[in-house]
């Protein structure tokens, strides 16, 4: 574990030992409680990044563990999904200031450089293989039967390099001294271009279709693509992916459904309702703000807050989706996962910077009703209110999931429907990097109240 994070998690894991933000809150609030959790998270999620973690050692440097559970189940793999999106993390801390971060980036980057380049079930660099979803820890391919492609992935992944090679640039660097960074990046983006009308897995891994979340990170990929194709002079690149935006938004809007007022994850699944948390991901992922996210986000929260009995009728743990049966390890019942929590909370922080900047919205048929709510069944413009209990409401989601966390501020992928015991894959990466999403989003419109 990196030294300054160790420290942290050391000094915090003393004072905070076993015990959750409910059971502090008389004596900690969660402005305290946030402040700690960035050390907590911060240490287990570089436990799971190869080959300086806890978890780690053995591992190619720069590959990330989506879990170190390597049995029932196995998550002891590089998923491109989740190493892209906890690396973007990693990233971010490193763009605020902790210099101590770059080797962790680098090793990351140069392993995905090499990762695009073995050929795997979905194909090799030029045919295929970048929409290979996971990988072994020692870099080779994964033959076992998957759900692949996932067409997320390299979207994800170059939106990760974009972000950490576009604060070289502003520093100095020059585009010749990175050529295979940018290979691999133009790499993702080409695939991204040729493949986003085609239908492939999920985030979830579980549905062959075009779906909501993962055009709309390919939309933003295209978009940071267009302006980093600019910016290292590749002209014909830049107008390619600019020209792709158009249509996958169009496409994007197909998901808006107007009668039952959700963004849907997907559509014309049977037994779907399309309510599902990857719209909040998505929303997350993207650079704009869709109005239609926060009353989507109401009604998963109330339906899950209603259907699993964990939440006693008021907690806001949120799972994937009402009808997933995935229990973590096999198929039972669907339970409430951490990252789509926080993520509920994240979309919330993120809503009230967007309003901080541009004003509300435009209130219709389909929107009125949150913020009427929020207004305390008063002017539905009241933004001071509505903004206070906005974030009243996003607080809430991280203090019913710290109840659950373990000793140590450990997550594992879910929590029991039933009993709230942690379930699935034990300290899973993508649980810490959401939580401290969340609470870095949360920093940051705190500091402008
Ligand atoms: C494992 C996948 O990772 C998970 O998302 C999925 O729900 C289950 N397999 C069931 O297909
Ligand atoms: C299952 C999740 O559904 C998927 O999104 C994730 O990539 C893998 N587990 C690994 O964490």
């Amino acid at each position: 574990m990196h030294i300054r994070w160790l420290l942290a998690f050391i000094v915090s894991s003393a004072s905070l030992h076993g015990i959750s933000f409910a059971e502090k809150s008389e004596s900690m609030d969660i402005n305290h409680w946030t402040e700690l959790q960035k050390g907590i998270a911060m240490g287990h999620l570089l436990d799971n990044v190869g080959d300086s973690g806890k978890h780690t050692k053995n591992i190619n440097p720069g590959c990330i563990i989506a879990s170190p559970s390597d049995n029932v189940p196995n998550y002891y793999f590089q998923w491109v999904r989740d190493s892209a999106l906890t690396i973007m993390t990693v990233i971010d801390r490193f763009l605020e200031g902790d210099q101590l971060l770059d080797p962790i980036i680098i090793k990351y980057m140069d392993e995905m450089v090499r990762l695009q380049k073995v050929k795997n079930p979905s194909g090799d660099f030029y045919s295929g293989g970048l929409g290979e979803p996971k990988f072994h820890t020692d870099g080779s391919s994964y033959e076992g039967d998957w759900g692949r492609p996932q067409n997320d992935s390299p979207a994800l992944r170059a939106m990760a390099f974009i972000k950490y090679l576009n604060h070289r640039f502003d520093h100095g660097t020059e585009p010749h001294e990175v050529v295979p960074y940018i290979e691999a990046v133009l790499a993702d983006l080409d695939y991204t271009v040729s493949v986003w009308e085609k239908p492939s897995f999920d985030l979830w891994e579980e549905i062959q279709d075009v779906h909501y979340f993962t055009l709309s990170v390919q939309k933003t990929a295209l978009q940071e693509g267009a302006a980093f194709a600019m910016r290292i002079g590749a002209r014909d690149q830049s107008t390619l992916y600019a020209e792709t935006i158009h249509p996958i938004d169009l496409k994007l809007g197909e998901f808006w459904d107007h009668q039952s007022g959700i963004i849907k994850g997907y559509k014309n699944i049977p037994n779907r309702s399309g309510l599902d948390c990857s719209v909040l991901l998505a929303s997350l992922y993207s650079k704009e703000f869709d109005t239609h996210t926060l009353p989507t986000l109401k009604k998963l929260q109330e339906s899950m807050t209603n259907s699993y009995a964990v939440n006693q009728g008021h907690k806001q743990l949120i799972g994937r989706y009402l009808e997933d049966v995935y229990d973590g390890v096999g198929s039972s019942i669907g339970n409430p996962w951490f990252l789509c929590t926080h993520s509920a909370a994240e979309v919330i922080y993120k809503a009230i910077q967007y309003y901080d900047s541009y004003g509300l919205p435009e209130l219709t048929n389909h929107n009125i009703q949150f913020f009427v709510e929020f207004a305390e069944f008063g002017d539905p413009y009241n933004w001071p209110l509505i903004r206070k209990n906005m974030i009243k409401y996003a607080d809430k989601f991280l203090q019913d999931a710290s109840e659950f966390h373990g000793p140590n501020g450990s997550m594992s992928e879910q929590i029991s429907r039933v009993d709230g015991k942690q379930m699935g894959a034990l300290d899973l990466t993508w649980s810490y990097s959401s939580l401290l999403n969340a609470i870095y989003r949360r920093e940051a419109i705190k500091r402008t109240e």
